[in-house]
């Protein structure tokens, strides 16, 4: 059987995947306390790098005080670079293209992980969740000083040999906390009007597209990824979306990554107004002119071809948790040897770290789990 995902795919910019699959981007809660890579991720991204064109890494943060997990991975100082490139290499060794996930978690960061500091934001608004801190209203030199984080993060992804960046601009992080209405209510160049709320985002993709000419190859690519919708009003609705994704096609963003947990998601906030499931809309509005990669509970060769009709991607997360080899089972015409169910008697048959696997196992409802 020949399926559109398993055929290869070429940015603009000339780099090419093998197949359409990327893994998406999944934070393991594993890197030692300091943010360095440690042996059981690199194992966990060893046994899943063989089938996927490219593995999208665990968010890493710029700066220490925008940690939001506990145990995440960092990208804040050189002395880093040496497990990333450990990193860089398990994944490309695989066959995959490597891309580095960078953020900073705004207003969702938490004193508890990020040494005791009050978190930052554009507007001194708690996001509306009960742990959630007030944060401090980012200065002026502030949000430079951040945009140059960004910056120096990519620097650290290309001297460790990652062939991407992708800024995780959803999941309500900081980047997105700039766009949205809810927690972006500055009344200078940085908020405001929609143009204003954009800033940020423009000037983070400006800064890293100069490092990315200085020190990269022609076919290092820059991604973005994005909620479409937020479920707070105010918030962003799908026409903030349209115009981020604009602004970002101008800049010349090499690919525009959802976060949705469906490929075929409905509005979840305006049922009434958006009748068309919320990726078939982002893709109607791109109309070809960026590549989009899709997301969301896709389990099977057929969910992967349906998203596909949207997309020009598409990542895949708690599956290739589930079945490390999703990709090459298919490949060889073994779909129905798939694993889709995570058997947590067996904590050994999934090469997880330790951290991942409790998180896993505590959190109701969230993956497919048998215990035999
Ligand atoms: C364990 C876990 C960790 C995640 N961490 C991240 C992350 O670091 N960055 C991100 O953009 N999305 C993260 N996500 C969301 C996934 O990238 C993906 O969008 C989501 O799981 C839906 O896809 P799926 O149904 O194929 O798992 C995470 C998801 C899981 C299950």
């Amino acid at each position: 059987m020949t399926y559109t995902f398993l055929q290869p795919f070429t940015f603009k910019n000339g780099s090419t995947l093998k197949n359409r699959i990327l893994m998406a981007p999944m934070t393991t809660s594993s890197s030692t306390p300091e943010g360095d890579v440690t042996e059981e991720e690199l194992i966990y991204y060893l046994v899943r790098s063989s089938g996927p064109g490219a593995v999208i890494t665990a968010c890493a943060y710029i700066a220490s005080e925008g940690q939001a997990f506990p145990n995440g991975m960092s990208v804040a100082k050189d002395t880093h670079i040496d497990g990333l490139k450990k990193l860089a290499q398990t994944i490309k060794m695989q066959g995959a293209k490597a891309i580095l996930q960078i953020y900073h978690g705004g207003r969702m960061s938490q004193r508890e992980y990020n040494g005791g500091r009050q978190p930052i934001s554009p507007s001194s608004i708690r996001a509306e969740r009960k742990w959630a801190d007030t944060p401090k209203e980012l200065t002026e030199a502030g949000i430079h000083i951040l945009i140059s984080q960004f910056g120096s993060a990519v620097k650290r992804a290309i001297d460790a040999g990652f062939d991407g960046v992708e800024l995780h601009g959803a999941n309500t992080y900081l980047l997105q906390q700039f766009v949205s209405p809810h927690s972006n209510q500055r009344q200078d160049d940085w908020g405001g009007t929609l143009y204003n709320r954009l800033r940020f985002p423009v000037e983070v993709v400006k800064q890293c597209q100069s490092i990315i000419k200085e020190h990269a190859s022609d076919d290092f690519l820059l991604g973005y990824r994005f909620s479409p919708e937020e479920i707070e009003t105010p918030g962003i609705r799908l026409e903030d979306t349209y115009a981020l994704i604009d602004a970002l096609i101008a800049e010349h963003i090499d690919y525009l990554h959802l976060s949705v947990s469906y490929y075929y998601q409905p509005s979840l906030v305006g049922f009434r107004e958006y009748k068309i499931q919320i990726p078939q809309q982002i893709s109607q509005h791109i109309a070809g002119r960026v590549t989009l990669v899709g997301v969301g509970a896709i389990k099977t060769s057929k969910d992967a071809e349906k998203a596909l009709l949207y997309s020009d991607l598409v990542s895949v997360g708690k599956q290739l948790i589930i079945e490390p080899k999703w990709v090459q089972k298919i490949e060889d015409n073994k779909e129905n040897t798939l694993n889709t169910v995570l058997n947590i008697s067996k904590p050994f048959d999934y090469y997880l770290p330790e951290n991942l696997w409790k998180t896993i196992k505590h959190v109701p409802n969230w993956f497919p789990i048998k215990e035999e």
